[in-house]
């Protein structure tokens, strides 16, 4: 049966970064004699602008029936005041909720032609391969009640809630307990317990799960030490499973170990047979957005995950992963990663260079 992809291009670099991936897609269907069927959406500001709304109950319908759903980025100064609800961010997390988009894994993988575009010195971040499974669906982001409130003496009260049940840890809790067991065995946890009780019960049901996990073995750590320990010795660490603040906080900063917030795809999951969704974790990037500067790698490997874990197309995977790595290695860079000597190439420049190393035996 064809598989069906979906395309968010969404705003800023997001339809720049996928049209590359469009190239790619082409050109693995050409290499690998498959065919995929594929149709674009709008999500985020380009929604808000045709619809009113940054993500239409239609294009979600759409998304439930597709095997992969490809995102670009959303967001832009040029929604900075619309309505709060209809920003387009809010789109992004709409889709995520509706689709129950629960776990989002965020590798943070070193290319070793990189070694000395990370912040680090290369001793610290050599061989580097974290994976960070995020809870994505709860938390603070989602939690009720939430607003901005008036109090009788005139002052403003902003509210945000920090909610998990013990159903929402352990759904999280299971794929980092796989996903571990599937890499080096080892699981970090990172929570709050110190100070707050939702923290406390992520902790104590995480523990509980690692009951049917005897093979992994489970750390605990505060998500301050966690941000220090990513810094000092980053390479101690395998798959880290925490909430959907820590998660967003702690991605950034281990995409900066990689050399690049441009290099980092994801994968969000859902349950067994039910659609997924990968996207780049950077965002729209305006300040760069139409200058053909932006590092197109980041969407083109989350396009990577999609054959690996919803697609069934793992010789593709291999071929674009070692496709960039091929680039890299022969110092073609874009301008966020490039180093004295690079080659600096524009996003649809280094993506030529990509997909003639695909087409390379
Ligand atoms: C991410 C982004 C989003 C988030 C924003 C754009 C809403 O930072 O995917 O990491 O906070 O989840
Ligand atoms: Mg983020």
């Amino acid at each position: 049966m064809t598989q069906k992809i979906i395309i968010l291009a969404g705003d800023g670099i997001g339809p720049e970064v996928m049209r590359e991936t469009m190239r790619v897609i082409t050109t693995a269907q050409n290499i690998f004699n498959v065919k995929f069927d594929i149709h674009h959406h709008l999500i985020g500001g380009a929604s808000y602008d045709a619809h009113g709304e940054p993500l239409t109950d239609d294009v979600i319908e759409a998304c439930k029936t597709a095997n992969a759903i490809l995102l670009g980025a959303v967001g832009g100064p040029k929604w900075a005041d619309v309505p709060y609800d209809k920003r387009p961010e809010a789109g992004l997390l709409k889709i995520r909720k509706s689709l129950n988009l629960f776990a989002n894994l965020r590798p943070a993988l070193l290319f070793d032609p990189l070694l000395n575009a990370s912040s680090l010195k290369p001793d610290y971040v050599r061989g580097l391969d974290i994976m960070i499974v995020r809870e994505l669906t709860g938390g603070v982001y989602f939690g009720e009640p939430r607003g901005i409130f008036e109090l009788e003496n005139g002052e403003r009260k902003g509210v945000n809630t920090q909610i998990y049940i013990t159903s929402e840890i352990h759904r999280v809790g299971r794929v980092a307990f796989e996903t571990a067991r599937a890499r080096y065995k080892k699981l970090c946890s990172v929570d709050k317990a110190n100070v707050m009780e939702s923290g406390k019960l992520w902790r104590e049901e995480i523990t509980k799960l690692s009951a049917d996990y005897p093979d992994v073995e489970l750390t605990h750590m505060y998500a301050d030490n966690c941000a220090m320990q990513l810094l000092r010795t980053p390479t101690q660490f395998d798959v880290i499973v925490t909430d959907n603040l820590f998660g967003d906080i702690l991605s950034d900063e281990a995409s900066m170990l990689t050399g690049s917030l441009g290099m980092l795809p994801s994968a969000s999951l859902s349950y067994a047979g039910k659609p997924s969704l990968f996207e780049p974790i950077h965002g729209s990037a305006p300040d760069i957005a139409g200058q053909n500067s932006a590092n197109p790698m980041a969407a083109i490997l989350s396009f990577a995950m999609a054959c690996d874990l919803a697609l069934n197309q793992p010789e593709i995977a291999q071929k674009i992963r070692s496709s960039i790595n091929y680039v890299l290695s022969h110092n073609m860079r874009t301008k966020d990663i490039a180093e004295t000597n690079s080659i600096v190439l524009g996003t649809n420049e280094i993506n030529t260079e990509i997909i003639k190393a695909m087409e390379m035996k």
